[in-house]
This record gives C-alpha cells, structure tokens and sequence, in this order.
C-alpha cells in the first residue's frame, strides 16, 4: 500500500510517496510564485497550489503502481484566508501567514475586545498573520468581496476540497484562525460574530486523522490514481511537521527552521501562555500544544544568499565558518524582514546588520544571519522556560536543518542537544502518517509514531561553544529594544 504526504509550503508544495513500512519511494517539489503586491502583503493564488499538487502527484507516481495508493493527507502553511464564493470560485488572491497588512484590525481586536476575552474565547490573542484579521481586513477594505464569500477555509482545505469536494478543517489549522474555542474543539459563535462572519461559512471540524472523504473519480482520473483513495483532514504544517518527527503526546518539542521558525512543545492536556506569547493550538494528535513562531527563519537565509549575494550554494557561503569563530561575531543580525510575530509581535520591526567594522567580512554576515535567527529562537524558547516547561532537548526538521554549521549553532545558543529524525520532511511524512491512522493502519497517531518515527544522529551542544553563545545572546537581546521606536519612524 502507498500513502501520499504533501506539505504545501509557501515556496513550494513537496510530496512523498510513503509505502505502509513508512519507507519514503519517491520525492517530488514544485514550485509557485509569492506575491508581494504592497510592502509587507504577502500572497498567493490558490489554483497556482491545486496545479501544483495535480502535476506534483502526477510525477510521484511516475514509475509506481498507482493502484496500491489507498490515502493522501495534507500539511499545509497556515492562516492563510482563502475565500469562496457561492459557485466554490476563488474570490480573490489567498492572504498568507506571513502578511503583515492588518496591524490596525489586529490592534482592535487586541484592545477594543481585549486580549483576556480573545484569550477566553479562543485560547489566544490577535496577530497580524492570523485569519481573524484578515476578514475585519477584507470586511473593511473589500466590502464586495467580503460579501460574496461563502465558504472561509486554510490553504491545505483548499486542496482538500479540490480532491474531495469536502469543506472540511482539522482542529490544529483552525487553531490559527483566532476562530476557533481551542479548549473545547468547536467554533467560538462569538468570535464568528466579531468577525461578522456566519457558521455555515465556516468549513466542517475534523481531527487531523479522521477522513474527510475520498477523492472524486474525475480528479482520480486527472491524477492517475484509482477510486476511493481516502484523504485525511490533515494539519496545519507545524502539527504535521510535530507528528512527522515524532513529537506527539506529552513534553516533546519540535524545531523547524522552514521559511518561518517554530518551536513546538505538545501536550496532552489544554493549557494557556498567560501573557499570550505563545500560540496556545490543538495538535494533530487530539491533544494541545504551545508554538513560538518567527516569521522569516530560514528565509533570511535564502535572501541574503540568493538575492543578496546572488548565490545558491549555501553550503559554499558557510564553508569558512569554522569552529573557532561561534560565538566569536562582532556582527549581529535582526531577522525580523516581515515584521516579527513571537515573541515580540511587532509587525513594524525590521531586519538590521549591526557591529561591522572594516574587517568585517562576507561570511561574518552569514554567520550573523544563521545567528540572529537562532538568537530569535531563543526568544521564544526563553518563554517558554519562563512558563516552566523543562525542553531539555528538541527534535530539528526543515530546510534549514540539512546545514550542519546551522544544527551546530542552534544546539549551541539553545544549549540543548537536537535530535535530527532519520525522515527530515516533517510536515509531509506527518501527513503521511495521519493518512495511515484515518485509514486504519495504525489505531492512533502515538502508534505510528512509535512505530515509524527514528532519530538519526544527535548534535549535541558544546559547553565552551555555549558559554560563548550565551554571552552573544545578552547582547542580541538588547538590539531590537534599542531599535523599537526608530522602526516604527523608518517604516
Ligand atoms: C505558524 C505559521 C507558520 C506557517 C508557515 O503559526 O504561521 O509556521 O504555518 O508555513
């Protein structure tokens, strides 16, 4: 039996072939465009995705008995608000994560309802990059539009729907919507009412494993698949990327440095960031977690890299930086090019190189930028020490994972050993798995887990790399204080 895992990134939706002893046969990317129509907007065509997906499943199973495919599971980014008319149209471009256009809405919901009632209701406060926002945005800027939707869903719904026919959500992507009663697994009607947004415009709630449906014969036969391939509900990509490492029940934690940077600690019981740093989410797993999120994570280093410096040998910008120079950068790095969700929440705050001198030299500001975003990291591990949660180690996926210097340098700022997964594809191989348990492979998402889920190799943290790193992050955390007011005067 094979099952299909797709994560649909923000760069690009990959998709793994996953036979039923979890062995991956084949891989496959596809890339889409990220538009950036104003600074700070950030979005993208959904039918760019669904294209995406239909020529990506085409060529996994080129060279495989398509028969055999018996599920399909989606992670996907999430937030995004993609917004259906009444004929299941797309009514305009998706609104990603990452977009920072609704800093006005997200401070009205944040002190004309209040931070303690959004809390109470949804388990968490506004962020620019949540779906919330985004409808007071569209309510407000595009009332037309606003008023033809019928159907609000994530960005992996949407390919959901296009397999299925289903409107259906999972509890960990919904968790992003600020719509959602995290504790209790439903709709908030209050939320849906500030929203001005009604419950049938809203998708149907699954757990990630349960099956929404299977796919339409006629897309069956575009996609070369057989009848009755069953799709899970899937998660969003952080909860999909926490099953596909593994990180599942209760204390785990997961890092992934994709283009955003995530630190995700599961839990089998419901529990709240009381100053609301932290995203408080289901997981796919029918349990809860806590998320630090940064929004550009591996990105900075794909910027400076390709658009910077106009390379895409990563490997070949990090050669140089040997052991002895960790710890040792007179140069400092903000990642913050999107504006910055956790734990700072300003989507005002921008990225800055500082201390060079004239000795500085290239690789100084790669260090810098794989630093800074460890540093930022840090961040929202911190917060999570704060809140009395022992992570004493974490398990590494996403593409920023495959550099050794960077796993190095994480290990070390973070000093805690990182367990790097035999199966690096997080969010993919996480829906693959959930694909499984919904049909029936294994009784439950711990099991296949338990079952699939191996550590390859450990970085473990250096004490005198360390000692150094830790001196580093006193002097980082002190860059973006001083540089707050003056952001807000340069935007
Ligand atoms: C999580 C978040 C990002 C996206 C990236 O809250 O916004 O990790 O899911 O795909």
């Amino acid at each position: 039996m094979y099952y299909i895992g797709i994560d649909l990134g923000t760069s690009a939706v990959k998709l793994l072939l996953v036979n039923e002893a979890g062995e991956i046969q084949n891989t496959v990317s596809e890339d889409y465009p990220l538009y950036f129509p104003q600074p700070g907007w950030s979005e993208q065509d959904p039918t760019d995705w669904w294209n995406a997906c239909v020529t990506g499943i085409r060529k996994l199973l080129t060279g495989f008995d398509a028969a055999r495919v018996v599920g399909i599971g989606v992670g996907g980014q999430m937030h995004g608000l993609v917004a259906l008319d009444k004929t299941d149209a797309v009514i305009r471009p998706a609104i990603l994560w990452n977009d920072g256009r609704t800093a006005e809405e997200t401070a009205w919901l944040n002190t004309a309802i209040g931070k303690e009632k959004l809390s109470k209701l949804t388990a968490n406060i506004a962020f620019a990059g949540f779906t919330a926002p985004k409808l007071l945005w569209m309510q407000k800027h595009e009332q037309d539009f606003f008023a033809r939707i019928a159907k609000i869903m994530l960005p992996k719904d949407y390919i959901n729907y296009r397999l299925t026919g289903v409107h259906a959500c999972d509890f960990s992507d919904a968790s992003g919507m600020l719509l959602l009663d995290v504790e209790h697994r439903r709709w908030s009607k209050e939320m849906l009412e500030i929203c001005g947004v009604k419950e049938a415009q809203m998708p149907r709630l699954f757990e990630s494993y349960e099956i929404i449906g299977s796919v339409k014969p006629e897309i069956a036969a575009i996609l070369g698949l057989p009848e009755g391939v069953q799709v899970a509900a899937g998660a969003g990509d952080n909860a999909a990327a926490a099953v596909g490492t593994g990180v599942v029940g209760e204390g785990g934690c997961n890092i992934s440095l994709g283009t955003s940077g995530t630190i995700f600690i599961s839990s089998e019981s419901f529990g709240v960031d009381p100053h609301n740093a932290l995203h408080a989410f289901c997981h796919a797993d029918g349990g809860w977690h806590l998320m630090g999120c940064m929004l550009s994570a591996a990105s900075c280093n794909k910027w400076l890299c390709e658009d910077i410096l106009h390379t895409a040998d990563y490997a070949a910008e990090q050669a140089g930086i040997t052991e002895d120079k960790l710890g040792n950068n007179r140069v400092f790095f903000l990642p913050y090019l999107m504006g910055e969700r956790s734990p700072i929440n300003d989507v005002d705050a921008r990225g800055c190189f500082i201390g060079m001198r004239m000795d500085t030299a290239r690789g100084d500001f790669v260090q810098a930028v794989l630093e800074g975003v460890s540093f930022a990291l840090r961040d929202s591990f911190e917060v999570a020490r704060s809140l009395g949660l022992s992570v004493d180690r974490s398990r590494l996926c996403g593409g920023g994972a495959k550099s050794p210097l960077w796993r190095t340098i994480l290990a070390n700022v973070l000093n805690i050993p990182l367990d790097i997964p035999q199966t690096e594809e997080g969010p993919g191989y996480g829906a693959a798995m959930l694909a499984m348990v919904g049909t029936g492979a294994y009784d439950s998402v711990r099991a296949c887990a338990d079952a699939l889920c191996r550590v390859r190799e450990t970085v473990e943290p250096d004490p005198a790399i360390a000692a150094r790193y830790e001196a580093q992050y006193r002097k980082f955390k002190k860059i973006y204080p001083t540089m707050k007011n003056l952001f807000q005067e340069i935007k």
